[in-house]
C-alpha cells in the first residue's frame, strides 16, 4: 500500500509501479484546489499525469474520517460514462486503477480553472456553455446502468452537510465570522419548522435508491474550462439517485453566482429527460440554503441583502 504526499519526493514517484518502461518522474505539484483528496499533476519523461488517492479521511481537515472506497466510486463512474463516445471525451481518461492503494491515474486535462470563476462576477456562464453542461447531464443520465456502488457513506456524509448541520440552531459554527449579521439571518431558517420537515422528507428521499447514474456534486467546482471546451470532474459522491439532484444542484450555483436568469430557463428546456421539475426546485433550494449557511461556503462576493434575497428564495423552492 503507496501512501503519497505532497511532500512525496520523485525517488519514492520513481518507485510506483505504474510507470512505462523507461518512464521517469521529472515534476509533481499540487494539480488545484482540492480538499478531500490528495491529488498531484505528475509531469513524466513521457506524459502528464493526474494522480488521485483518497485517504481514510478528509484530506485537508485529517480529524475528519471519510469513506476511503470513495476512490473506487470515481473508477466506476468514468469506466461506465466512458461507453458513451460522447461523454467519454469530456471526462478524463482512465491511465490506472490501484485499488489496493486507493490510487486512480488519470489524463491530465491540462491546467484549465474551474468555474469558480463565475461567484465574483468575473464571468458569465455562456449559452453554449450552459448547454454543454446540459447535454452531459442529459447523456449521462439517459444511460443504462445496471449496477453501481451505493455510495452511501459518502452519501451520509453529504447528507449532514446538505440537510442537517447547516438547519441545527446550536451547531458550533458562527455564520458572522463569514459576513456580519449573517447568523441573525439564519435563524429564521433554522427555527422554520416547517422548512426542516421538507428538508427532512427530501433528505430521506436523497438516500433512497433511485435508477440513474447521477454526479452527485454537479457543480462549478467540477467543471474544468480547457480549451476544447467543459470537462467534468470529480465524480466521487456519484450514485444511482434521482436525475433531479444534479440539475438542482447545477441551478442553485446559478442563483449563488447571479448568473442571468435566461441561462436558467435554457438548462430546463435544453435538458432531454424527463424531469419533476418540483423536486428540482427543492433540490435546488436546500442547495441555496446550505450553500449560504452551512460550512462549505463559496468564493461569493454577495451582500447581507442579497444573501437574505436568495435565502427567501431557496425556502420557498423547498416549500413551493
Ligand atoms: N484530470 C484532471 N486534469 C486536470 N486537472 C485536474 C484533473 N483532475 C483534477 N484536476 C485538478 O485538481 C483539482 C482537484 O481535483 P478534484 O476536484 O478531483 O479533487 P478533490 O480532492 O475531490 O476535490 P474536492 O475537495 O473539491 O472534492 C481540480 O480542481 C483541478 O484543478
Ligand atoms: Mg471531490
Amino acid at each position: 500500500m503507496t501512501d503519497l504526499t505532497e511532500d512525496s519526493s520523485l525517488a519514492d514517484l520513481q518507485n510506483l509501479p505504474y510507470w512505462l518502461p523507461g518512464e521517469h518522474p521529472i515534476k509533481s505539484e499540487p494539480a488545484g484546489e482540492s480538499n478531500m483528496n490528495l491529488v498531484l499533476r505528475i509531469q513524466t519523461s513521457h506524459r502528464n499525469l493526474i494522480i488521485k488517492q483518497s485517504k481514510p479521511y478528509v484530506r485537508k481537515y485529517p480529524q475528519i474520517p471519510a469513506p476511503v472506497d470513495r476512490i473506487e466510486v470515481e473508477y466506476r463512474f468514468l469506466q461506465e460514462i466512458a461507453r458513451d463516445a460522447w461523454i467519454k471525451d469530456r471526462v478524463p481518461k482512465v491511465v490506472f486503477f490501484d485499488a489496493e492503494s486507493h490510487i486512480l491515474i488519470m489524463e491530465d486535462l491540462g491546467k484549465g480553472l474551474d468555474f469558480s470563476k463565475i461567484y465574483s462576477g468575473e464571468k458569465t456562464l455562456t449559452e453554449d456553455e450552459i448547454i454543454q453542461l446540459v447535454d452531459f447531464l442529459s447523456r449521462m443520465h439517459g444511460l443504462k446502468v445496471d449496477e453501481f456502488p451505493v455510495n452511501m457513506k459518502m452519501r451520509l456524509l453529504n447528507h449532514e452537510h446538505l440537510f442537517q448541520f447547516p438547519f441545527l440552531e446550536e451547531n458550533g459554527f458562527d455564520l458572522d465570522t463569514i459576513q456580519s449579521g449573517l447568523q441573525a439571518l439564519s435563524l429564521t431558517y433554522k427555527r422554520d419548522v416547517q422548512l426542516k420537515e421538507k428538508l427532512k422528507l427530501l433528505g430521506d428521499r436523497y438516500l433512497s435508491p433511485g435508477k440513474v447514474l447521477i454526479h452527485g456534486d454537479f457543480y462549478p467546482g467540477s467543471w474544468l474550462d480547457v480549451s476544447s471546451g467543459i470537462k467534468i470532474i470529480d465524480p466521487e459522491f456519484g450514485f444511482l439517485g434521482e436525475p433531479e439532484f444534479d440539475l438542482g444542484i447545477f441551478l442553485a450555483h446559478l442563483d449563488l453566482a447571479q448568473q442571468p436568469e435566461l441561462l436558467r430557463g435554457s438548462i430546463l428546456s435544453a435538458y432531454s429527460n424527463p424531469l419533476d421539475l418540483q423536486l428540482v426546485g427543492q433540490f435546488q433550494g436546500m442547495e441555496i440554503l446550505r450553500r449560504l449557511i452551512g460550512i462549505a461556503q463559496l468564493p461569493l462576493t454577495l451582500t447581507l441583502s442579497q444573501k437574505a434575497k436568495l435565502l427567501r428564495k431557496g425556502k420557498y423552492l423547498i416549500l413551493n
